[in-house]
């Protein structure tokens, strides 16, 4: 994993090489069951080299904390993108094209039994392309012997509040639906 992350490092196949601060690799158990995937880097993220370290990652760690989930211990997370996109603009299909090859191998390399799709570009890019989150979050599709799953975006929760129950039911499914895999 060290090696891919060097190799994030140097990566300049995209424009977005050219205005990063640092490459937001992933954190957590690289052994983990459950690996949470998020759009792309924000603003704290570029500076830190962390994903979800804003206001989002904030609410995030506190939905995953709720059942028992923690970025320091049993899950990993991981971004779409490994480089911000200037202002935070939606990663242009070139970008997401460019990058996946990283994302791919993270997934290999961590061999979860569940891939969690946080928010709609994100499921869009690897459960099917017109997914939609408010019809679809908390289902499951079987890929490649792995469960892939979506919910909320902890950023579209901060701007609607009342989607903030619907993504603690979706983490209580997971976590049952890992404990129900797990047997
Ligand atoms: N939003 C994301 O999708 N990922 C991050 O790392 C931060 C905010």
């Amino acid at each position: 994993m060290e090696k891919l992350k060097r190799e994030c490092e140097e990566c300049t196949a995209c424009e977005l090489h050219t205005v990063r601060t640092n490459i937001v690799f992933g954190i957590g158990n690289e052994n983990a069951d459950i690996l949470f995937i998020g759009e792309a880097p924000g603003e704290n993220e570029d500076l830190q080299g962390q994903p979800f370290v804003g206001r989002s990652g904030k609410l995030l760690d506190e939905l995953l904390a709720e059942v028992g989930f923690s970025r320091n211990d049993n899950i990993y997370i991981a971004n779409m993108l490994k480089c911000r996109p200037p202002k935070n603009r939606d990663p242009k299909p070139s970008e997401q094209a460019a990058c996946l090859h990283f994302l791919e191998r993270q997934i290999e390399m961590i061999n979860p039994k569940i891939v969690v799709c946080v928010g709609r570009i994100a499921a869009q890019k690897l459960i099917s392309k017109d997914f939609k989150v408010t019809s679809q979050h908390g289902t499951f599709i079987e890929r490649d012997g792995r469960l892939y799953t979506a919910t909320y975006h902890p950023a579209a929760i901060l701007r609607n509040i009342h989607q903030k129950p619907y993504a603690q039911e979706d983490l209580r499914i997971i976590k049952e639906k890992l404990l129900e895999i797990s047997k």
